[in-house]
């Protein structure tokens, strides 16, 4: 909703600006929050400078929003492969599709968030900006794609951005000096760049002898750090790297470990905390093509061999690169100079805050495999497993998620679908359930490989049981049958109460795999729709989509 307030502070008092006040709309669609935290430093330095600021989300925007022109500056993210946030399904269809708003007279600029080891990287904002100009609007600045790690580059494109709108309304309003109030700033002063130091106070594995899962269960003091979180919020860690992969990388480079790579930092330093050293991106491959002067790789990186390319990168790590594509004379600092920052990696969190907060658990699956003859774990896993031992202090902020959430009214009665490490939601949302003494209804289906080793948490699932609190409780154990029996078999044996359920009002969540899991578990639920709701196909993808858009179905996958 639009604010008529001016700028409380460092507003240029210009008679100008004030008379011709531009309007601009700031639209967003975010699934975790990212976005959304963009869209909010958009509107608040827009706000300092005097603009008119409208903050819209892509959930409860449509056709009527876009009668009159309009100023625009768009932030959306991109998941999995190349899709929209959840809350944006439905703009996106709008826009892509026949009865899409004429935007003649419209201006816009479009910022998106994604990362760059995907090979869709962006995909929702070149759609978006694409879409726009199509549509007949203008577009005043060029497209921003901005990677995991895109704090600066978003700021920069805010300000830009702001100035261009203001110049083509003829105004001359400058960046307003800023008083960093951050969209956190009122929860804890910590945050992704200045992290919590959190002591580890236990690692437990969940799996019994004999399991092919490594999942641990992981336990943080929060103690003195004022962090409070939310069930469905998720710990950002910030990893380090193995110090095993750290030194092969630089004994293949030939380089020294003590070589300086700017700002008074050491080359194994530098790789062991700041950049990423195995995941493999396109822009990384683009850099090292020109390094070691290479045709196979340049051909590889061609608009032809797209599909090559996403096969030949497949467990591939920069290591291997390296190795076969050897770069002659190269330094340090150019070496990093080809590397991408060390993105923090998000956990959803596996307990409430509520019943206690001095402590935040995890869940966390490690990842370890074996591809072109080399042993690989995961940055994160790998670091956790290894590395850490309880009493040491690991650097952590919470990454809040408005789009994961408990239902407002204690009655509402919810649907949890986690296999594997994305049953660790829920087990916060029963631990908050407990706590409140809500009297909604409770139901979860979980799946893991096998119920002798891999039924996580077992013992508190049969406690809410027995206490009442977790009324239903579906398990699919994939690997103790001759054929594979998952979530969504489990969903469609129950497919009638499901429906009544969702027809009753419950609330309907995903956590897990987001690669295959995932869409399953939506066609099922489609499919349970239509038989139930007696619905054909059209109708009932309309209908689940109106639960997404409502925030009544909702998803945290990876
Ligand atoms: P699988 O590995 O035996 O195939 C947690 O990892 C559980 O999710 C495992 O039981 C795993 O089964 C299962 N799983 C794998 N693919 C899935 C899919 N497409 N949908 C639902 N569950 C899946």
């Amino acid at each position: 909703s639009a604010s008529g307030q001016p700028a409380a502070t460092g507003a240029p008092a210009s008679a100008e600006t004030t008379a011709s006040a531009p309007e601009v709309v700031v639209l967003f669609g975010s699934q975790t929050g990212n976005a959304e935290g963009v869209a909010e430093l958009a509107r608040d330095r827009a706000k300092a400078r005097g603009f008119e600021v409208r903050f819209a989300d892509m959930a409860d925007f449509g056709k009527k929003d876009l009668k009159e022109p309009i100023n625009l500056m768009v932030v959306v993210s991109t998941h999995g492969e190349g899709e929209p946030p959840d809350p944006a399904i439905g703009f996106h269809e709008l826009l892509g599709g026949r009865k899409a708003p004429k935007l003649e007279g419209s201006r816009f600029t479009v910022l998106g968030l994604g990362d760059s080891s995907y090979d869709q990287f962006c995909q929702m904002g070149k759609d978006f900006d694409a879409r726009f100009a199509e549509l007949g609007a203008e577009r005043i600045l060029d497209r921003v794609d901005c990677d995991v790690d895109y704090e600066e580059a978003a700021e920069a494109w805010v300000e830009d951005a702001l100035s261009k709108f203001a110049e083509l309304a003829g105004g001359t309003t400058t960046a307003a000096p800023q008083a960093e109030a951050a969209a956190d700033s009122g929860r804890s002063k910590w945050s992704k760049r200045n992290p919590f130091h959190a002591e580890v106070l236990d690692t437990v594995l969940l799996n019994d002898h004999g399991s092919s899962k490594e999942t641990r269960h992981v336990e943080l003091s929060l103690e003195d750090s004022g962090l409070v979180y939310e069930p469905g919020d998720a710990v950002g860690i910030l990893p380090q790297n193995d110090p095993e992969h750290v030194d092969e990388l630089i004994a293949t480079l030939g380089l020294d470990a003590a070589s300086d790579v700017g700002e008074g930092r050491q080359l194994r330093d530098a790789l062991l905390s700041d950049f990423e050293i195995t995941t493999l991106t396109r822009p990384f491959v683009e850099k090292w093509a020109e390094l070691s002067d290479n045709a196979e790789l340049r051909r590889l990186l061609g608009e032809d061999a797209r599909q090559e390319f996403r096969e030949w990168s497949y467990g591939r790590h920069i290591i291997d690169v390296i190795e076969q594509f050897p770069a002659e004379q190269l330094d340090a600092a150019t070496f990093t100079g080809t590397l991408r920052k060390l993105p923090p990696r998000l956990y959803s969190i596996a307990s409430s805050y509520n019943a206690d907060p001095d402590e935040v658990h995890l869940t966390i699956g490690v990842v370890r495999y074996e591809s072109l003859g080399r042993a690989r774990n995961g940055v994160t896993t790998g670091y956790l497993a290894d590395h850490v031992e309880p009493g040491d202090r690991i650097p952590i902020y919470i990454d809040h998620n408005k789009n994961f959430k408990l239902p407002h009214d204690d009655n509402t009665p919810i649907i949890m679908v986690g296999p594997g490490t994305g049953v660790a939601p829920f087990r916060a949302f029963m631990q908050e359930r407990e706590e409140r003494g809500a009297r909604g209804s409770n139901w979860l289906f979980f799946g893991d490989q096998h119920f002798r080793t891999d039924f996580l948490y077992q013992s508190e699932w049969l406690d809410w049981r027995e206490k009442g609190l977790l009324h239903r409780l579906e398990v699919a154990f994939s690997r103790d049958q001759g054929e594979k029996i998952y979530v969504q078999d489990r969903m469609r044996e129950h497919g009638e109460e499901i429906y009544a359920w969702l027809e009753a009002g419950a609330h309907f969540y995903v956590c897990g795999d987001g690669e295959r899991m995932a869409a399953d578990v939506h066609q099922a639920l489609l499919d349970i729709v239509q038989q139930y709701g007696d619905l054909d196909e059209e109708a009932a993808a309309q209908h689940v989509r109106e639960l997404q858009q409502s925030r009544r179905y909702q998803r945290d996958v990876y």
